[in-house]
């Protein structure tokens, strides 16, 4: 009889530990294994097409893995990265990233920014263009599902509002569809020269 308690605590015991060996690994070993040949290892990505995680909020990092997981948000790369991830291991790694400082880019062009700050800052009212500010805060920051936009590659921001216009980027609330349907292509070039810049 207690013999084969103690078989079936056995048992238990070795089904606990297959769990606990099968844990989460440290955002440290996936970073450097898989995203610093992207994303730079402490998130500051030097090529322009994969965005800067630096100083991203962690909210907005964990729901967008979860989006490229349940496939909301296409990206072939990013779709087999969130693949080998458990959720666990999404939350350290938004932790992981948000924690580390980001530097903004050198603005090539004043006089173009100038005018993406106009618009960040006011909008375009006569042609129903919402502010960014509004949403995007005053430094750029965002907050918790907002994302911060100071300081990220212009390349990057530009293929993303792009991607909201056309609507190939989809997101759970359809907000950034609404407010960049107005906007020209110019206009989001003078935007993302502004925000990359804005420290
Ligand atoms: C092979 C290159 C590559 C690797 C490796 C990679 N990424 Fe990415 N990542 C990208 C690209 C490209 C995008 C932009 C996708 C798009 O166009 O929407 C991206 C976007 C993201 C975003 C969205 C950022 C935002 O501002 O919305 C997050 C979060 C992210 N990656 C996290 C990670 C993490 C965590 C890892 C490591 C497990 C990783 N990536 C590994 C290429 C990569
Ligand atoms: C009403 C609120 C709201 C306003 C106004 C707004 N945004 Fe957004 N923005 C969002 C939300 C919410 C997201 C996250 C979407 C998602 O989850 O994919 C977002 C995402 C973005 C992203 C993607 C960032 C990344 O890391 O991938 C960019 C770029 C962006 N917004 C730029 C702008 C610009 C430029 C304006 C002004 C023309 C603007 N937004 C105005 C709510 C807003």
């Amino acid at each position: 009889m207690s013999r084969r308690r103690s078989f079936a605590a056995g048992i238990l015991v070795a089904a606990f530990s297959t769990g606990v060996a099968a844990a989460d690994r440290a955002p440290e070993q996936i970073v450097a294994e898989r995203c610093r040949n992207c994303h730079g290892p402490e998130g500051r990505s030097s090529n322009p097409d994969f965005p800067k995680l630096a100083g991203q909020n962690a909210d907005y990092l964990t729901r967008q893995l979860a989006n490229f997981k349940t496939g909301v948000r296409t990206s072939e790369p990013m779709q087999q990265e969130v693949a080998r991830l458990t959720g666990g291991e999404m939350r350290a790694l938004a932790l992981y990233f948000s924690a580390k400082e980001i530097d903004p880019e050198p603005v090539a062009d004043r006089a173009q920014a100038q005018i993406g700050k106009r618009l960040y800052f006011s909008g375009d009212p006569e042609n129903s263009v919402a502010a960014c500010i509004t949403c995007h805060g005053p430094g750029g920051r965002g907050a918790i599902y907002l994302p911060r936009l100071a300081g990220q590659h212009a390349k990057y921001l530009v293929a993303q509002l792009h991607a909201f216009r056309n609507q190939s980027r989809v997101a759970p609330d359809m907000v950034m569809h609404t407010v960049i349907q107005n906007v020209t292509d110019a206009e989001i070039a003078a935007i993302a020269q502004f925000l990359s810049g804005m420290k």
